[in-house]
C-alpha cells in the first residue's frame, strides 16, 4: 500500500539544531535537554494553558519515562536505565493540573542513602563484579509505562514487579506481586480486552526453560495467572497484542546468554545476541483455552511495539512496527549521549497470520521511521481505520534526531498525515481520547507530552483528532522539563 504524505508546519529537522559544546563537530541534539535529571518533584499544581482546552476533556493523562539519567554522576549507558518519573495531568472544565514524581524504588532509596550507584540495569553493568553477581535482583527502574487497574495506579517495567503509586499525589507505595500472582516479571504492555472485561499481560521468566507467564487482571476480582508457556529460546519480548479472543506474541530470535550474566560479565542487554537463523516464533493463545495455543516460526524480524489486532476471515490481522533486526537497540542505547549511532528502521506494517497454515504475509502501511503506535481505545481488538504514532521527519532524522512528528495514518486508504508541533518541539506517544457522543473514530483529542527545546520545558499538546494538521488546540505547560517518555494512558473522569 502506498503512503502519500501530507505534512504540516515547518520541517522539524531545521528546528532541531544543536546545543552542547561550542565548535563540536557532532554536537548534542536539542532534545537532550529533556534528559537532564528532574529538577523538581511536585503534586498537582495548576498548569499554564495556551489556547483553549476542550470543555469536555475530563480525565487524567499519565506518562512514564526514564529520569535521573546522571546516575550519581556516573551516567547510565542506556536510555532504558534511568529511574522512572511519573507525570499526571488532570483536565477538567477547560483547565489542567499537573504533577510529577520520581518512583522511589527500594533500590533508588538504597543508592540515595549510599550516595552512589549500587545497581546496574538493562544496558548498564552494575558498578562492581560483586554487585553484578550478588545483587541480581537489581533495581526496579519502574520507568516504562503506567496502568490504572481497579483504582490502583501502577508504574510498569518489564524486568520486575509493578510498583504501586498513590493516584492523589503520585507518591510511591512500593512493589506488588498483585496478591502473590506475579511470579517474576510483569511487562510494561498490558492490553485491555473489552469482551473479557479484563487486562491481559505477560512476563518472561528465565531458567532451565524460558517461560512466558500470562496474567489476567479482571475489572473486578483477583488477578490470576492464565498460563505459563515454554518459549523456543531465552528471548526478550517487549510487547504483545490482543484480538477479542486471542493473545498474539511475536518472540524475536534474540537469545540471552544467561551463563555470562550469572557470572557477572556485562549487563542484560550486552548478553543478548541476534540469531536470525532461528526465526521469529509466533504464539497464538486462545483466551478461552490457553492450553490450545499454537506456535510456528516465521522469517526473522524484531518489534518493540504493536498497534492493534483483529480477526478477519479466519486470519489474524496484526499492525506492528517492524524492524529488520535488533540494531535499533544500539540507537536507543546512545540516546543519552545526544549523538545517536545507527538508524531507526521501524515502519508500520500489517501482518496477516494464518495459524492453521503457519504462514504470515506483511504489507507496509506507513513507510517512514515511527514508533509508539496507538489506536482509539474503542477500536482495540477490532478493525480500526486510524493509527497514531510518533515519527521521524526524514531518514536523516531517523539517524540523528528524536521522534519529531506526530503521524496519523489511515490504514484503509494508505494516507499518512504528519504534524510538527513547532520548531524544536518533540512529541511523544500520542494518546487518543474520544469525545463523549462521538460517532467517527477520529472525533476526539490526541494528547502528546512534548518537550520544547527553546524554553527547556514540557507541555501536553492537545490536537483535534479530525484536524491535527491545524496544530494544537491548546498546550498545558509545566514550568520544568519532564523526561522523554515511552508510554502512558488516559483515565476518564479522574
Ligand atoms: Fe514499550
Amino acid at each position: 500500500m502506498s503512503t502519500p504524505l501530507q505534512q504540516h508546519a515547518s520541517p522539524a529537522s531545521a528546528a532541531t539544531t544543536a546545543e552542547g559544546a561550542p565548535g563540536s563537530a557532532s554536537p548534542k541534539r536539542a532534545w537532550t535537554g529533556a534528559l537532564r535529571d528532574l529538577p523538581r518533584e511536585h503534586g498537582f499544581e495548576p498548569l499554564r494553558i495556551e489556547g483553549k482546552l476542550p470543555e469536555w476533556l475530563h480525565g487524567t493523562l499519565y506518562r512514564n519515562g526514564p529520569s535521573l539519567m546522571s546516575n550519581f554522576g556516573h551516567g547510565y549507558r542506556h536510555w532504558f536505565d534511568g529511574d522512572g518519573a511519573i507525570s499526571a495531568v488532570r483536565f477538567q472544565g477547560g483547565a489542567a493540573w499537573g504533577a510529577v514524581k520520581v518512583v522511589q524504588s527500594a533500590g533508588l532509596t538504597e543508592e540515595r542513602r549510599a550516595g552512589r550507584p549500587l545497581f546496574g540495569g538493562y544496558g548498564t553493568p552494575a558498578p562492581s563484579w560483586l554487585s553484578r553477581v550478588f545483587a541480581r535482583g537489581g533495581k526496579n527502574a519502574a520507568n516504562t509505562s503506567v496502568m490504572m487497574w481497579q483504582g490502583r495506579l501502577l508504574a510498569l517495567w518489564e524486568g520486575g514487579h509493578p510498583t504501586g503509586l498513590k493516584p492523589e499525589d503520585l507518591s510511591t507505595i512500593g512493589e506488588t506481586d498483585l496478591g502473590g500472582v506475579v511470579i517474576k516479571n510483569f511487562s510494561a504492555h498490558p492490553h485491555y480486552v473489552r469482551k473479557h472485561k479484563a487486562f491481559f499481560n505477560f512476563g518472561v521468566r528465565y531458567g532451565k526453560d524460558c517461560l512466558l507467564d500470562i496474567y489476567r487482571l479482571p475489572n473486578s476480582g483477583a488477578a490470576s495467572r492464565l498460563a505459563s508457556i515454554k518459549l523456543a529460546g531465552a528471548t526478550m519480548i517487549h510487547d504483545f497484542i490482543t484480538t477479542e479472543d486471542h493473545l498474539i506474541f511475536f518472540a524475536p530470535p534474540l537469545r540471552l546468554n544467561s551463563l555470562r550474566l550469572l557470572a557477572g560479565i556485562g549487563c542484560y542487554s550486552e548478553n543478548l545476541r541476534w540469531r536470525p537463523e532461528e526465526g521469529t516464533q509466533v504464539l497464538v493463545v486462545p483466551i478461552a483455552n490457553p492450553e490450545q495455543h499454537k506456535s510456528f516460526v516465521i522469517e526473522p524480524f524484531y518489534q518493540w511495539h504493536f498497534c492493534n489486532a483483529f480477526e478477519e476471515g479466519g486470519e489474524l490481522v496484526v499492525d506492528v512496527v517492524r524492524y529488520p533486526d535488533f540494531s535499533s537497540n544500539h540507537w536507543l542505547k546512545t540516546v543519552p549521549s545526544g549523538q545517536t549511532e545507527g538508524v531507526m528502521q521501524g515502519t508500520l506494517q500489517r501482518a496477516r497470520l494464518n495459524p492453521a497454515a503457519g504462514k504470515v504475509s506483511f504489507t507496509p502501511l506507513f513507510e517512514r521511521s515511527c514508533e509508539f503506535p496507538r489506536v482509539a481505545p474503542q477500536k482495540t481488538g477490532i478493525p480500526h481505520r486510524f493509527a497514531w504514532m510518533a515519527a521521524h521527519a526524514s531518514e536523516a532524522d531517523a539517524r540523528h534526531e528524536m521522534f519529531n512528528q506526530v503521524a496519523k495514518v489511515d490504514v484503509n486508504s494508505g494516507h499518512g498525515e504528519t504534524i510538527v508541533l513547532g520548531p524544536g518541539q518533540y512529541p511523544s506517544e500520542p494518546i487518543f481520547v474520544q469525545r463523549p457522543g462521538a460517532v467517527d473514530e477520529d472525533d476526539g483529542c490526541v494528547l502528546s507530552l512534548a518537550y520544547d527545546a527553546a524554553s527547556r520545558t514540557s507541555h501536553i499538546a492537545v490536537l483535534d483528532g479530525r484536524r491535527p494538521g491545524e496544530g494544537p488546540l491548546a498546550r498545558a505547560w509545566f514550568d520544568l522539563h519532564l523526561p522523554l517518555t515511552f508510554h502512558g494512558g488516559w483515565a476518564n473522569g479522574e
